[in-house]
């Protein structure tokens, strides 16, 4: 196919043709401010999206406050034990009634007024009531307003802004069992440890969607990371370049990209690495002996032994290689996002192995570690390269067309990337209010 043989500007954003073997996505896509209003529209309004974990909720009167799909939020478990989403907007003037991120309150008190809100989020209070009448103070309107659906998957907890989208396990689709995988590290479940990571770059999010599944790039992109890992563990688990693994679609736009005992670095779930010393490695075969008594000898090894990249449509990632981090994108700009990651752990777990997890977290998937950084600085190089040709540029993801083709996908190919890109083409050209 020769350039000359593209759509026309204002046409489709992707070019799909199975007879070449060929996949592009047009350059715009990450360029263009309408873009990002349309995806704020059709996407975010309507898609399920992360917003905390239930480990964070586990206290009564626990809350969180955090944007989720560029909207303010707040969390909390309430007295009676539910779990709620509100926004976080005083019904009165529209301040964040709610300045902490995290916390536990009974009450909320916006700080502008002072009007109160309890923890169902009813409004109590106002100062200097005389001067409403009974009717606007009995409003049950003047309540939080709660997002139109909460639901949880192993913990996940998500929500929708939208009250007639499908039930989360539906969207979910194959990935719910992945995270139900995921979670079963530890005999009581797991947990966040620590606060949020936030971080940014000046790039489109959707290159970093693209990227946290991207097994292509690891040997070039994390030469450095993937250098100081051979050295410092010899020979062992030397051939990542030759370990293709799989990839697989999950369904609705999320894919996975997995391979088991093929990665150069250690899991604290239970794969050894020989710098870690010989009573760590008794500690994680008793580990690995008490997760194949939860769910079997086989899972066991794939949960274990194995390293997976998760990617749950449209702005959420779950990497569980060498520690295990859940990641959430929000484009403030087109071409500039802001991520919140988290750590995720096994309950209960050793102070040792605890140590040897952060570790491993930080020195590849923390913001200031020997990898994330690389990533960063590749996104940023993209996102200045399309202004060499932003009317027409394309990118290329054809990796591995031929193969999908015979129903095969490894993790060196863009397979996981088309399926990402393929459910983002086909929501975004619906109306808004069929985006479900
Ligand atoms: Fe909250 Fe006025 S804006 S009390
Ligand atoms: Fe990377």
């Amino acid at each position: 196919m020769n350039v000359a043989d593209l759509p026309p500007q204002g046409s489709a954003p992707i070019l799909e043709d199975k007879t070449r073997g060929v996949f592009r996505v047009r350059r715009s896509v990450f360029t263009d401010p309408a873009v990002l209003e349309r995806e704020r529209r059709v996407l975010f309004a309507h898609c399920w999206l992360y917003a905390a974990h239930e480990s964070e909720l586990a206290a009564p009167a626990s809350f969180v406050a955090r944007n989720v799909g560029g909207r303010p939020l707040l969390l909390n478990r309430d007295r009676q034990g539910h779990l709620n989403a509100f926004f976080n907007s005083c019904r009165h003037r529209g301040a964040l009634v709610c300045r902490e991120d995290r916390g536990r309150a009974r009450n909320f008190t916006c700080p502008y007024h002072g009007w109160v809100y309890g923890d169902d989020g009813r409004l109590l209070h106002q100062p200097i009531d005389t001067s409403y009448t009974d009717a606007c103070k009995s409003d049950p309107a003047l309540g939080l307003k709660r997002v139109a659906r909460v639901e949880t998957s192993s913990g996940f907890i998500f929500v929708c802004f939208d009250a007639a989208a499908m039930a989360l396990d539906d969207y979910l689709a194959g990935a719910a069992e992945y995270l139900k995988l995921i979670s079963s590290q530890g005999p009581d479940g797991m947990e966040i440890v620590g606060g949020t990571q936030k971080y940014c770059a000046h790039a489109n999010w959707k290159l970093l969607q693209e990227n946290s599944v991207d097994g292509y790039h690891a040997e070039s992109t994390h030469a450095t990371y993937l250098g100081y890992i051979r050295n410092r563990e010899g020979t062992v688990l030397n051939n990542y370049g030759q370990a293709f693994g799989q990839v697989r679609n999950l369904g609705n736009g999320h894919a996975v990209s997995e391979s088991v005992n093929a990665t150069p670095w250690g899991r604290p779930c239970a794969r050894w690495m020989p710098s870690w010393g010989e009573d760590v490695k008794a500690e994680l075969d008793r580990n690995f002996a008490e997760i194949a008594s939860r769910i079997g000898e086989e899972q066991a090894t794939f949960l274990c032994r194995g390293d997976r990249n998760m990617l749950i449509f449209p702005n959420l990632i779950v990497n569980d290689v060498s520690g295990l981090t859940i990641r959430v994108v929000y484009p403030v700009r087109h071409d500039y996002f802001e991520v919140n990651a988290w750590a995720l752990a096994a309950k209960g777990e050793s102070a040792r192995i605890r140590d040897l997890r952060l570790k491993n977290y930080v020195e590849f998937l923390g913001p200031g570690g020997l990898a994330t950084p690389d990533d960063q600085e590749m996104l940023e190089l993209c996102q200045r390269g399309y202004a060499a040709d932003p009317e027409e540029g394309w990118n290329d993801l054809s990796r591995g067309m031929a193969d999908e083709q015979q129903g095969r996908a490894n993790k060196v190919d863009e397979f996981q990337l088309r399926v990402f890109w393929r459910r983002w083409a086909e929501l975004m050209q619906r109306e808004p209010e069929l985006a479900r």
